[in-house]
C-alpha cells in the first residue's frame, strides 16, 4: 500500500449508497480485517464486518449511529480488553485497516461519538471484560453529501489541520522545530500532521530530541473525556497519528521502537507525555 497517497486521500464519508458490496469486494474486505495489524503496546484488538440487518431492525443505520450515516450497509466494528494503551493500540489497528480500504476506493468515518455501542455488542459477540472503543461504516461514498452534514463540517473544519510549528518542538515544548533538521522524518510528521482526531481537536504534540529521539504527548481537551467515558477517544487519536508516522517511517525503510520512557522524555504542563520512538541502526 503506498501510505502517503492512502492519508491524502482517506476523508470521513458519512453519506453512501445504499448498495450491498460485489461478492469479491467483500472477500477483499474481509480479508484486511482477517490480517493481525501489529500494534505497538502488544493489546489483541479484534474487528468484525457486520451487515446492518444484522443489527436491530427499523431505521436500521439511524439506530446504530442516530442518523448521523446515511446508507452504510455495513459496519466494522471491533473490541478489545481493558489494558493499558487498549484504546491507543486499537486506534492504530483500526486505522491500518481504514488506510487499506481506502485504497480500495471504500469510504469509513471513525465514529467514537455517535454510535450506541449496545447494538454492535450483540453482532460482536462482546466478552464482559471487552469494550468497543470506536467503529466505522464501510462501503461506496454516495455523490452527494446530505445538508445536514455539510453543517456538521463547518463546525468542526475537517480539512483544516494545524501548522507544522504548533505540533512539533526541538529538544523542549514549545522551541520550533525547523522542518530542515527532521530530514528523513519529514513525511512520517507529515503524514501524523494529516491524521483525523475526533472532533478534529488533534491533541497530538511530538518533541525531537538531539538523540534522535521522538517523544509523543496529548495535549488534551478535557470536554472529550467528560462526554464519552467508555473509551478514551484522544488516546485512539494518537494511536491514529502515530500509525501514520509509523507505517510511513516502514514504508521508507526506517527502523524503530516504541518505547514509555517518562524520565527522558522532556515534560510541559498542559502536555501528557505518552510514547517515545527510538531509532534502530
Ligand atoms: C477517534 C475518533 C472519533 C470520531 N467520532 C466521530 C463521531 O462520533 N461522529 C462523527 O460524525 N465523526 C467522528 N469522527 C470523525 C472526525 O470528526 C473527523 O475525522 C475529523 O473531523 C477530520 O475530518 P476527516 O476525517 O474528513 O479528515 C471521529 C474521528 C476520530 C478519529
Amino acid at each position: 500500500m503506498d501510505i502517503q497517497e492512502a492519508v491524502r486521500k482517506r476523508k470521513s464519508v458519512r453519506d453512501y449508497l445504499n448498495t450491498s458490496l460485489s461478492g469479491e469486494l467483500k472477500e477483499q474486505v474481509q480479508q484486511i480485517i482477517n490480517e493481525k495489524v501489529p500494534v505497538p503496546f502488544g493489546n489483541k484488538p479484534r474487528f468484525s464486518l457486520i451487515e446492518n440487518q444484522s443489527l436491530k431492525s427499523g431505521e436500521a443505520v439511524k439506530i446504530g449511529t442516530y442518523g448521523y450515516i446515511k446508507g452504510a450497509k455495513y459496519f466494522i466494528a471491533g473490541a478489545v480488553e481493558r489494558k493499558p494503551m487498549a484504546d491507543f493500540d486499537y486506534g492504530y489497528a483500526l486505522e491500518t485497516i481504514i488506510l487499506k480500504l481506502t485504497t480500495l476506493g471504500l469510504g469509513t468515518c471513525w465514529l467514537g461519538g455517535t454510535l450506541r455501542r449496545k447494538d454492535f455488542a450483540g453482532p460482536l459477540g462482546l466478552a464482559p471484560d471487552e469494550y468497543i472503543p470506536a467503529i466505522t461504516p464501510v462501503g461506496i461514498p454516495a455523490a452527494n453529501e446530505r445538508f445536514f452534514v455539510k453543517i456538521q463540517k463547518l463546525r468542526v473544519n475537517p480539512h483544516k489541520r494545524k501548522e507544522f510549528e504548533t505540533l512539533f518542538f526541538y529538544n523542549q515544548p514549545g522551541i520550533l522545530l525547523e522542518k530542515e533538521k527532521t530530514g528523513r522524518y519529514e513525511q512520517a510528521l507529515e503524514m501524523l500532521r494529516l491524521s483525523p482526531s475526533a472532533d478534529n481537536f488533534q491533541p497530538w504534540r511530538a518533541v525531537f530530541d538531539s538523540k534522535g529521539i521522538f517523544h509523543f504527548y496529548l495535549k488534551r481537551s478535557k470536554i472529550m473525556r467528560t462526554v464519552i467515558k467508555t473509551a478514551d477517544l484522544q488516546l485512539i487519536d494518537l494511536g491514529i497519528a502515530l500509525s501514520h508516522f509509523d507505517l510511513t517511517l516502514k514504508e521508507n525503510g526506517i527502523a524503530g521502537t516504541w518505547e514509555q520512557t517518562s524520565g527522558e522524555a522532556p515534560l510541559a504542563s498542559g502536555l501528557e507525555y505518552v510514547v517515545s520512538w527510538k531509532p534502530v541502526f
